[in-house]
Formats: C-alpha cells, sequence, structure tokens
C-alpha cells in the first residue's frame, strides 16, 4: 500500500546504521511501490559531499547491503533521483538553514536521529528553532536509549521540549522483525495456546538470542555498553514482554504498550545469584574480546543469562530464562515456552518423562514448532516419542514467504503511517532500565568481572548451571 508522500531526513545520513540499514530499507520500499509521489530521502551530516558525492555513497551502500540491489538498477537510478544531501553541524548553526528551505511543510516529515544520544538534544532544539518541528513531523531515535535510568529520564525530558510523545519513535528493531510481530497473531490469533499460557501449565519459558559474530568494528561502543544495555535492557526485555503480556483490548499503540509496560513493572528485582556474565576468550585464529575492544582489562560483558520472575497472577511460580551473548555456537535466537509434565501417566514410568514446547524460532530458520509425544509406530507396545508438528514459514507460506522485509522497512513506514505501536513509549524504556539497573550497579559495587567462555561455546558454565540447579535444561544452541 503506498503511503503519502513523505521527506525522511536522515541526521547522521553517512554513518554506519544509514549504510547498512536505513537507505537499503528504503530503497527496498521504493521498489515495492511505497514511497509513492515527490517521497524524498535528504541525509545530512558533517562530511563534506555534493549531492552527487552523497547519492554515489547511496548507491553504494545498497549495492553492498541489498542482496537484490543489481536486480533492481533501473529502479536505483530512479530512487537516486529522489536522495538529496546536506552538510550540516548538529551542535552549531551551519546547514540548517539550507535544510529548513529543503523541508516541504505540507507533508510529513520524518527526522532519523541517526546519531548518539549526546545529540538529541541539540537536534530537537535546533529543529524546534529553525521551525522544522511542527505537528506533521517526527523523530524517530535509536537506542541505546540512554545507559541507565537517569540518562533515559533526561532524553525523555530533552524531547519533550520540543515534540511531544505521539511525534517520538523510540526504535527498538526486534519490534520490527517478522517472527516478533508473529508470536503476538500465534498468541491472540488463536483458541488454542491463550488458555494454557499460564503458570498452571507452564512450567518455564526460555528466551535465547545468541550470536556468532564478536563485537567487530563496535568496540568502542560496545565496551562501554555490554550485553546487558546492548541486548538485555532492550530486545530479551521486549521479548520477554511479548511472551508474558495481558491480551491488551485492541492491537493499537497505547494499548499494546500498556500491557507492556505491566510486565516490567511486575519483575522482581533480580538477586545476584541469578545472573551470569561472561567474556569471550581467544579462539585459535579468532581474538577474544578484550583484543576485539583493544582493552587489555575490560571488564565489560559479551554474554549475560538472568532467570527472571514475574510476580502477577498469571506467572507467579513461572521462571522465565534469559540469554544472550556474542561469539557463541550459532546465530540462533528463539523463545521456547516448556509446558508441565501431564499430571498422570498412563502408560507407567517406562514410557519416561514427555512435556510440549512451543518454539517460536526468531532467526534463522523462522518458523513456530510444537513438540508432541505420539507412539513410537511399530509391534513393540506403547512407546513414546516426541516429534516437532514444524511449521517453517518458508515451507508453509512458499518461499517467497521467507523473503522477510527487514525490520527497518517495516519500521520506517510505520512512522510514516503514524503507527507507534512496534516503538517504546518512554515510561517502558525508563521502566526496563529501573529493572537492569541495579543488576549493573550491584557487579560494579562487588567488582565482579564476567566468568570467561570459550568462543563457540554457549557461554560459561555457570549459565548452564543457572537451570541445572533448578532440575532444568536450557535448549541447544544451533
Ligand atoms: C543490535 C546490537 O541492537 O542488535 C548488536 O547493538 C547486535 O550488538 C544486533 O548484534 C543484533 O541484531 P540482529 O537483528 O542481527 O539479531
Amino acid at each position: 500500500i503506498p503511503v503519502e508522500p513523505f521527506d525522511l531526513i536522515v541526521f547522521g545520513g553517512t554513518g554506519d546504521l544509514a549504510r547498512r540499514k536505513i537507505l537499503p530499507a528504503l530503497f527496498r520500499r521504493y521498489c515495492a511501490g511505497q514511497m509513492g509521489g515527490s517521497s524524498r530521502v535528504i541525509g545530512a551530516a558533517r562530511s563534506d559531499l555534493d549531492e552527487a558525492g552523497y547519492r554515489a555513497f547511496v548507491s553504494d551502500a545498497i549495492a553492498e547491503f541489498d542482496p537484490d540491489a543489481t536486480q533492481n538498477r533501473d529502479h536505483l537510478s530512479a530512487f537516486l533521483e529522489r536522495v538529496s544531501y546536506v552538510i550540516l553541524d548538529a551542535r552549531g548553526d551551519a546547514g540548517w538553514d539550507k535544510l529548513a528551505a529543503l523541508v516541504q511543510k505540507d507533508r510529513v516529515r520524518a527526522y532519523y536521529f541517526s546519531v548518539g544520544p549526546g545529540l538529541f538534544g541539540d537536534l530537537a532544539q535546533r529543529l524546534h528553532t529553525y521551525g522544522m518541528s511542527d505537528a506533521d513531523s517526527r523523530i524517530v531515535v535509536e537506542k541505546p536509549f540512554g545507559r541507565d535510568l537517569a540518562s533515559a529520564r533526561d532524553l525523555n525530558r530533552v524531547l519533550a521540549q520540543h515534540f511531544e510523545e505521539r511525534q517520538i519513535y523510540r526504535i527498538d528493531h526486534y519490534l520490527g522483525k517478522e517472527t516478533v510481530q508473529n508470536l503476538m497473531a500465534v498468541r491472540f490469533g488463536n483458541m488454542l495456546f491463550e488458555p494454557l499460557w499460564n503458570s498452571q501449565y507452564v512450567d518455564h519459558i526460555q528466551i535465547t538470542v545468541a550470536e556468532s559474530v564478536g563485537v567487530g568494528g563496535r568496540g568502542e561502543y560496545y565496551d562501554r555498553a555490554g550485553a546487558m544495555r546492548d541486548m538485555m535492557q532492550n530486545h530479551l526485555m521486549q521479548l520477554l514482554c511479548l511472551i508474558a503480556m495481558e491480551p491488551p483490548a485492541k492491537f493499537d499503540p497505547d494499548a499494546v504498550r500498556d500491557e507492556k509496560l505491566k510486565v516490567i513493572r511486575a519483575l522482581d528485582p533480580v538477586e545476584p545469584d541469578c545472573v551470569v556474565r561472561g567474556q569471550y576468550q581467544a579462539d585459535d585464529g579468532a581474538p577474544g574480546y578484550r583484543d576485539e575492544v583493544e582493552a587489555p582489562d575490560s571488564t565489560t560483558e559479551s554474554f549475560v543469562a538472568i532467570r527472571a520472575h514475574i510476580s502477577n497472577w498469571r506467572w507467579a511460580g513461572t521462571p522465565f530464562y534469559l540469554r544472550t551473548g556474542k561469539r557463541l555456537k550459532a546465530r540462533a535466537s528463539e523463545i521456547a515456552v516448556v509446558f508441565k509434565d501431564a499430571p498422570h501417566s498412563i502408560f507407567g514410568v517406562q514410557a519416561g518423562r514427555h512435556r510440549n514446547i512451543l518454539t517460536i524460532r526468531l532467526q534463522p530458520n523462522e518458523g513456530i514448532e510444537l513438540g508432541v509425544t505420539i507412539k513410537e509406530p511399530g509391534p513393540g507396545g506403547m512407546r513414546l516419542i516426541d516429534v516437532p508438528l514444524d511449521m517453517t514459514f518458508a515451507e508453509a507460506l512458499g518461499p517467497d514467504s521467507a523473503d522477510f522485509p527487514d525490520a527497518y522497512e517495516r519500521l520506517i513506514m510505520d512512522v510514516i503511517r503514524g503507527n507507534q505501536t512496534l516503538f517504546m513509549r518512554g515510561d517502558e524504556v525508563e521502566e526496563a532500565w529501573s529493572w537492569t539497573d541495579p543488576i549493573i550497579e550491584g557487579w560494579e559495587e562487588r567488582g565482579e568481572a564476567p566468568i570467561p567462555y570459550a568462543s563457540g561455546s554457549a557461554g560459561p558454565d555457570d549459565a548452564l548451571m543457572l537451570m541445572h540447579r533448578d532440575g532444568r535444561r536450557w535448549r541447544e544452541i544451533r
């Protein structure tokens, strides 16, 4: 569906995120016919480029990060016609008059702050001063949204001086992932699951976001953040909210975000023995974390696992195990809802213990799998085995269905349409920091260092113990 003509202004237009994600996403939406009319993309940054230079930059970015770019050459030149560039200083006045003259006031304008949070205030202030922050304008801000509760509050306050909450789109790109949205469809579009979705029937829930890559070229940022701030406070907590929240009355922004907020508010504080943090070691050939970030004494974690509890009527007594880390065995993200044993086995002890597990595979090989127990075929009596009822989306819906739009494509179009459902509200972000801050402060106070783990492993053994001591096991990362 085409959207109204818009101007999207990318501050930090020559940065890494613009190159890898924002510009290729816009191009794909253009190819899909969604950048109708005279919609434009305006890059703004300090780099000394003219329009032709920026168009070449955009073209290179698309060639590098859009796998289908070469098939869409005709589209590419037409798309580049829509692209312009302004040299601009976020902290000074250079370039702002030119930008103000360029943007059109009679259409939706989205200002994408693809810059560090230190510049959010300057940008918001100047958009206001130069008359660009009226009711039809929106701002998009990237994570990390602050580094703790105090800084997130400051950012919210600064943005609120010039923009209303309905104009602020805080991105967590996990919410734009097709399978994450599917989580809500599965929960609230079926009768089958919801009646069992509580502590009476669910033994525990596991959320794993495992990456095989290390910190790569982002060492400087990452070493100040760590897995807790980079992944847990946002992506994993958002997944936790979607899996645990009450059914919202409607699929609309505040109804959904109110329910997510209630989950975060109901989280118990985490005891020190319910958290494990790790740091990956050098492996033959691959550098260790400390080599990669060039900080030989760094105590930043590249892995974190938590046992969380939600103290509310639905979930009291059901633990949620969350883990995320870099340089693990595989890139594999999934949510597993592990149901309780059947109350009584009519087949006797020899039939063994069997459990239903509903697995939502976020990436790769996106799909949903339900483990069910059946009789093992054959004459040998009543022997039970577990088999997956597997719905790999690519198989169930045809190969084209595996061609999911990138999260940024969906999210940017939602900004233009004015739909905030998949964006974090200010109070949600603050509440998430209130839960993670004491964990991080605890590490600092106790001078606790992360536990080393082998690259290509499942993380430190202590993370395995976190479940073993409860008589449970993590699912294999593969
Ligand atoms: C980003 C983190 O938000 O998410 C990165 O900053 C991480 O450290 C990335 O690698 C993971 O995203 P995805 O979409 O590849 O799972």
